[in-house]
């Protein structure tokens, strides 16, 4: 079964789980990039981010080069904003509506505190609510790295080949 990952990630905590995913599943991975990077600073990065992703906002993404012909599974990695997914995965889904139809999908979000069920609920609704595989939540796994980070990858890694 070929897994691909598609993640976004403003500071790095969602790519530091997509990237020991992708080894532990031999998995593909795609970051996504918008076009116009959100900003990291301060109040903009809250206000800005979080409006993107209140209006569901569909940034346009830089190009990448992804046949989803060849993928059974995706697994969709993103940061919680204002409790939903942050606003690239929704591009990519929208942009690839068609090539999605009738694949396995599998997420895990990345939250500072709270908001990853319901994001992950939106999440699943926009994609025409389907049912995710496995789900799995983590705290800024990389700003707040611990062993229980790295068991609680493993373990997710575990589910998802155990489907
Ligand atoms: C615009 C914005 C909105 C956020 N909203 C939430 C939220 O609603 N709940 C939460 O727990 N964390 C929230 N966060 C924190 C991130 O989800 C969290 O730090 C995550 O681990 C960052 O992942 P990244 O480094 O891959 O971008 C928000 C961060 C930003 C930039």
């Amino acid at each position: 079964m070929k897994d691909l990952i598609v993640y976004y990630s403003l500071e790095g905590n969602t790519e530091y789980v997509a990237q020991v995913l992708k080894e532990k599943l031999d998995a593909r991975v795609r970051c996504l990039t918008p076009k116009k990077a959100y900003s990291t600073k301060g109040f903009a990065k809250y206000f800005w981010g979080g409006k993107s992703a209140v209006m569901a906002e569909k940034p346009e993404l830089e190009s990448y080069d992804i046949d989803l012909s060849e993928i059974d599974r995706i697994i969709f990695g993103f940061p919680v904003w204002a409790s939903t997914f942050a606003p690239p995965i929704r591009t990519f889904i929208e942009d690839n509506r068609e090539a999605l139809a009738g694949k396995r999908f599998a997420a895990f979000a990345c939250q500072a505190g709270s908001g990853a069920e319901k994001a992950l609920d939106k999440l699943s609704k926009c994609l025409n609510e389907t049912a995710f595989e496995q789900t799995a939540i983590f705290i800024d796994p990389k700003a707040r790295h611990s062993e229980e980070t790295d068991r609680k990858i493993e373990e997710f890694a575990n589910a998802l080949k155990a489907e």
